[in-house]
């Protein structure tokens, strides 16, 4: 079973399925996607079901269930799901934490000396415009809680630092900003690295890079992530061997000091220093939206071994994970408008000729109405392909998108651009 409904739980589903031992899965609540899967069925369960969702599961002998977004673990899906005997890939709504709190993953950090941008926290507006005040900008204001990835102002200017505090007080993020972090700002180029922990042992997977900006040349608004590839040629082998020893390992440990049974993906997004060190922006406790749709094509092993060997602990007796020599690429197609308002309900062609060019075509937000593909979501649609090297693996992404039409679609034609420009 999958938990969730966007590309990362299509891609889940569709490499779940590529394992011989796996005979079915069910998607909750799915979407166009998985809804035309073979082997695959979309049950209209919604997230926070928790009820429904191990009822169906018990009658129904589900081996394994994988959390994909992070809602339903900070509400604690995975603690209801284990009470009831079921097999749970995610944490616990105790390690969800962190990233449902950033307060609490910055306490974790700090305690646990991961190095990590230096942070004050603030329940009020005005002690926290006094501090911005003696700090200056650049500096960057987050909401501590869960806000759909809108929680973070990086402020360039003293006036921007403030309204953004003024908002997140003000209500903007609802409970999720009365309490605030006042953030160093970094610099660097960002990486993300998204291991598989069972609680004891912890394994990266392939580094992935995401683009966030809405526009070309990363400008613009935030979004979930507008397209990626993998494996970012930034981290390299000996960059990797740091973020094990110095963040993986230590929080995985720090976690364990907390009485915290971690089972699932420790999600690390990193910023690599000017100086080349790597230091954690944030922690998700999930599966990265569109990582996940360019590092699950490159696994080789099993999806279901190894996250079947997370949820039971036994991540230590898996030999190595393999990975397809080469790169993959993913562009998001977004409605027009997104990540502000948008339009849904549009029909989408050319779906049959992009997937004939070799690419994968992922359902971000979609639905199945009548036999046809109509868009559902801001994010679409995820296109991925394989290649050779990263230029092979975008032209062939490249080409699939363009098979692709629906009225509005949006996309940037510059993902990968600065792993291929000197
Ligand atoms: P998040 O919503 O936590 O994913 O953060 C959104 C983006 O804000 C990150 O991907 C970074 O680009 C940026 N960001 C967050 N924290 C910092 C920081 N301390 N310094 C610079 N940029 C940051
Ligand atoms: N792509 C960013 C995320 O999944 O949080």
């Amino acid at each position: 079973m999958v938990v969730g409904s966007g590309g990362r739980e299509h891609a889940l589903a569709w490499k779940l399925l590529q394992s011989t031992r796996v005979q079915e899965v069910v998607c909750i609540p799915g979407n166009g996607g998985t809804a035309q899967l073979e082997r695959c069925r979309n049950l209209a369960l919604g997230m926070n079901d928790f009820e429904g969702i191990g009822r169906f599961a018990l009658v129904n002998n589900i081996a394994l269930i994988v959390v994909g977004p992070e809602a339903p673990l900070a509400a604690g899906i995975a603690d209801y799901l284990q009470a009831q005997g079921l097999t749970v890939f995610g944490p616990t709504q105790a390690g969800a934490q962190i990233e449902a709190s950033k307060a609490w993953a910055k306490a974790l950090m700090t305690d646990a000396k991961i190095p990590t941008a230096a942070a004050a926290i603030f329940t009020d507006a005005d002690t926290a415009i006094d501090y911005v005040k003696a700090q200056g900008a650049p500096i960057v204001i987050k909401a501590d809680g869960l806000a759909a990835g809108k929680g973070v102002t990086v402020a360039t200017t003293l006036e921007q630092a403030i309204s953004a505090v003024e908002a997140a007080f003000g209500g903007q993020f609802g409970a999720a900003g009365q309490r605030v972090l006042i953030e160093e700002c970094l610099t660097g180029q960002e990486v993300s690295v998204l291991a598989v922990t069972d609680g004891l042992t912890i394994r990266p997977l392939l580094p992935a890079q995401d683009h966030k900006r809405i526009g070309e040349g990363d400008t613009g608004a935030n979004t979930g992530g507008m397209g990626a590839y993998a494996p970012a040629p930034l981290a390299t082998p000996a960059l990797m061997e740091r973020i094990q020893q110095e963040i993986l390992e230590p929080t995985l440990a720090a976690l364990r000091q907390r009485q915290i049974d971690y089972r699932g993906v420790l999600y690390a997004g990193l910023m690599i220093t000017p100086a080349g060190d790597p230091k954690v922006i944030e922690f998700n406790c999930r599966f990265g939206d569109p990582e996940t749709q360019v590092v699950l094509p490159l696994l080789e092993t099993p999806l279901e071994t190894v996250l079947l060997a997370c949820a039971q602990q036994r991540l230590a007796e898996l030999p190595p994970l393999n990975w397809t020599a080469g790169f993959a690429s993913c562009v998001v197609i977004a409605a027009e408008g997104y990540p502000d308002s948008y339009q849904k309900g549009y029909e989408i062609s050319g779906l049959p000729q992009a997937t004939a060019t070799g690419a994968l075509v992922f359902h971000a937000g979609t639905k199945l109405k009548q036999q046809q593909i109509l868009s559902d979501g801001g994010r679409v649609l995820g296109v991925t392909a394989v290649g050779s090297s990263l230029q092979d693996a975008l032209t062939k992404t490249y080409a699939a998108v363009e098979a692709i039409h629906f009225q509005g679609m949006y996309y940037r034609r510059d993902i990968g651009h600065r792993a291929l420009s000197p």
